[in-house]
């Protein structure tokens, strides 16, 4: 068998530190275990030319939300032997599901790899945005000690109300998190929880409407599908409270691009941080970069290096099961027997 992965570059700080398992270079620690299985392993970084290149002979593909590889419905017609698509991570949004069903090619994500990395990266945002941490920290850098300048902005979290949006492995997780802040937290899933898991997390459910009319902070926690491309759009953005901030951890396409420049610029919203943008990696001139009050960080926060070990020995798990002629484990599929099996992303897809 040949498995292609598609990882990030990683460069000198992948030479010096083998623990960057993501990296192309390190190939997720799997290569001495594919080869010596007998199977053939190519690690790319160039997710399209070369990627292109390697598809009519693929059996495995593996790829990664951190540096996704676009796996689209003509990639897929473009391999025709291609029988299982693994996502190295949480979130297989930039692969074209439907077509992947289609064509009987299963498709499984290491589920809970990386959402206690993502919930604690949601927490250390909510606070970056609502102490204003990031003008504080470049006054020392630069050598100034202005308290009035960096305490404009510089609120308590304690008696706002943050709003979960998709409450599943993540979303619970940064509620839990979220308890020792004293803050009142209200969530909207397509899915409700029972009364006993609301209660135990400290949640409350709320309407989307109701949610984004009544919250300070609003982090996002849902997968990316046809139903929550562009949810935040500029209506949306316009129903939250004046001064609100967003989080969003989740995907790029859920907040609208352009929306989201003109709402940070008039100032409706006092800030906007996360890590996931739209297209990966986003090119040195996407507006996010230079909106006013922003703490985006590139996409990091699922990719520790816990995280990291964790997504490696998810991949080896369906690498062995599959090769050995076994079925994935359940918890990690998302496309199945010609179907999108992932209660997350059915409701999208249709079952
Ligand atoms: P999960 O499947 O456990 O939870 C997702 C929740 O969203 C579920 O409760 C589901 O019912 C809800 N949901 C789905 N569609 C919805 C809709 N239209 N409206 C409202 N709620 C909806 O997934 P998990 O592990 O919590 O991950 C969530 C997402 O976070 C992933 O799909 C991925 O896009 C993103 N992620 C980002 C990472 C990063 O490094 N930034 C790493 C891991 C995940």
């Amino acid at each position: 068998m040949k498995v292609v992965m598609v990882l990030y570059p990683g460069g000198a700080a992948a030479k010096e530190n083998p623990k960057i398992l993501g990296a192309a270079e390190n190939a997720l620690g799997l290569r001495p275990m594919i080869e010596s299985a007998g199977h053939e392993l190519v690690a790319l970084t160039d997710k399209e030319r070369d990627l292109d290149r390697e598809l009519p002979g693929t059996d495995v593909l593996v790829t990664t939300p951190f540096w996704p590889a676009y796996v689209t419905r003509a990639r897929i017609a473009a391999a025709p032997k291609l029988k299982l698509i693994l996502t190295a991570g949480v979130g297989s949004d930039h692969i074209d599901l439907a077509a992947a069903a289609e064509r009987g090619i299963t498709v499984a994500e290491i589920t809970g790899s990386n959402v206690v990395s993502v919930a604690e990266h949601a927490v250390m945002q909510i606070l970056a945005l609502v102490r204003d941490y990031l003008p504080a920290y470049r006054q020392v850098v630069d050598g100034k000690w202005d308290i009035a300048a960096a305490v404009t902005r510089s609120h308590d979290l304690e008696g706002k109300v943050v709003g979960i949006v998709g409450a599943g492995r993540i979303g619970q997780r940064t509620a839990i998190r979220l308890k020792g802040f004293d803050v009142q937290v209200l969530y909207y899933d397509f899915r409700r929880l029972t009364t006993a898991e609301e209660y135990t997390l400290g949640i409350r459910y709320a309407p989307l409407d109701d949610l984004l009319r009544r919250c300070d902070v609003i982090t996002i926690h849902c997968p990316l599908t046809p139903e929550t491309d562009g949810l935040f759009g500029r209506e949306r953005l316009a129903a939250m409270k004046r001064g609100a901030y967003i989080v969003n951890t989740a995907r790029g396409k859920i907040v609208d691009t352009q929306a989201l420049v003109e709402a940070m610029g008039s100032g409706h919203l006092a800030g906007y941080a996360g890590d996931v943008w739209y297209p990966q990696p986003a090119p040195p001139d996407h507006p996010w970069r230079s909106m006013p009050h922003h703490a985006l960080t590139v996409h990091v926060s699922g990719t520790t290096l816990e995280a990291q070990q964790r997504y490696s020995d998810g991949i080896r798990d369906c690498l062995t099961r599959f090769f050995a002629g076994r079925t994935l484990d359940r918890d990690y599929l998302i496309v199945d027997g010609g179907k999108v099996v992932s209660p997350s992303y059915s409701y999208a897809f249709g079952k």
